[in-house]
């Protein structure tokens, strides 16, 4: 039997119920499709920070990259200052294994409620695909607090002068900047990503979110990539959209997109709208990318700290990410009897967790889930 080595990260809050949950039904999975899964548990989070001062080593990093995908519950917890989990473990992971794709599905399932009046699951069924280790993300900025020179400043005097009517060399104001880099290669590879994907998907249009009429050199430099890129799959349509309008157009016309390609920080925003249109948080997954190395696959939801221990928390984003990775590792059919099999219990409309309007259990949904497969 083939057998599947997966890492596990369960992380904070409700992060390790979901997982459990997750781990049910993929392994009922494995046992239907004639496969093994090898789960090799990592924590990482806010226990293993508190006990050691330690967020993520060279060891764990350089382990993990010998795994074809890693599955993750979620980082956050009220005892560690917001930020830190997040950035130094899920970040850096993104980061450290080069997972540049950020693939978040929005796809209406039949059987849950979208809040948008007139759509159905026919009307939503697009993917986003975010940058993920560029743009406003990287860490680079500054902040300088009242009456500090600073000598190393990127902004050009002058400017500084005339915008903020201060002198840079006294710089007797506080102020701060955040800079976002954007690379040739780091937007092709991602953007050919996007249009290989409409091929495999069967999608006609590939949209491009930006703000390029504003911010002008970094989201140039992605249009021109991206312009460029088109050129190679002259079967699939192309669109050029700002990033404001489509947060009014995912609401008003969702059924216009396909596959939506995007720098980090937009794909970050209009991924949170995409999920609450396609039924909430509670069922919206995603995948971090590297087509040639180690992927992570999460629910797009945080640890959601109130609901720990609770067995109340929907599992089905972390579910679907299982899905995901599945579908990753090539087990395509196992990935499709997953889908199924959420499908299916979801339109029963029998058991469904709080979000959904129902009464179930965590484990239920599972339990429910893999019994069907
Ligand atoms: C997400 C999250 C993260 C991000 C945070 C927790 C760092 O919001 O996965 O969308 O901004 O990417
Ligand atoms: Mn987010």
């Amino acid at each position: 039997m083939p057998t599947y080595k997966i890492a596990v990260i369960p992380g904070d809050g409700v992060g390790p119920e979901v997982i459990s949950a997750g781990k049910t039904v993929l392994d009922s999975v494995s046992e239907a499709e004639s496969f093994e899964i090898d789960w090799v548990d990592y924590d990482l989070g806010a226990d293993s920070y508190l006990k050691t001062g330690e967020l993520l080593s060279e060891e764990v990093i350089k382990e993990l990259k010998s795994y074809k995908a890693i599955y993750l519950g979620a980082l956050g917890d009220p005892r560690v200052k917001p930020g830190i989990l997040e950035v130094g473990i899920l970040l850096n992971l993104r980061f450290a294994l080069d997972q540049y794709v950020n693939l978040r599905p929005v796809k209406l399932l039949d059987g849950i409620v979208t809040p948008l009046k007139d759509k159905s699951p026919k009307d939503i069924d697009f993917f986003v695909v975010r940058e993920n280790t560029e743009d406003f993300y990287i860490g680079l900025g500054g902040r300088m607090s009242k009456g500090t020179k600073r000598e190393d400043h990127v902004l050009k005097k002058e400017l500084y002068q005339a915008r903020f009517g201060l002198d840079i060399e006294t710089n007797a104001e506080e102020l701060a900047y955040q800079i976002g880099v954007v690379t040739r290669e780091g937007s092709r590879r991602v953007i050919d990503f996007a249009f290989s994907l409409a091929n495999k998907k069967k999608k006609e249009k590939v949209t491009s979110v930006d703000k390029a009429n504003v911010l002008t050199n970094v989201y140039g430099l992605w249009r021109d990539v991206f312009e460029e890129v088109s050129r190679k799959y002259s079967n699939i349509k192309t669109e050029y959209a700002l990033v404001d309008a489509v947060s009014m157009w995912f609401v008003k016309n969702p059924e216009w997109f396909e596959v939506v390609v995007t720098p980090n920080l937009f794909g970050d925003i209009i991924t949170d709208l995409g999920a609450m249109i396609q039924g909430g948080m509670g069922v919206a997954p995603g995948g971090n990318i590297n087509p040639d190395g180690t992927s992570m696959f999460e629910p797009i939801h945080g640890s959601a700290p109130k609901y720990k221990g609770q067995d109340r928390m929907n599992p089905i984003a972390c579910i679907l990410a299982g899905a995901m990775l599945l579908e990753d590792l090539g087990l395509d059919n196992a990935s499709k009897r997953v889908e199924a099999s959420v499908s299916q219990v979801l339109s029963e409309g029998k058991i469904r967790t709080y979000d959904l309007g129902g009464t179930s259990k965590t484990s239920e949904v599972a339990l429910e889930i893999a019994k069907r497969i």
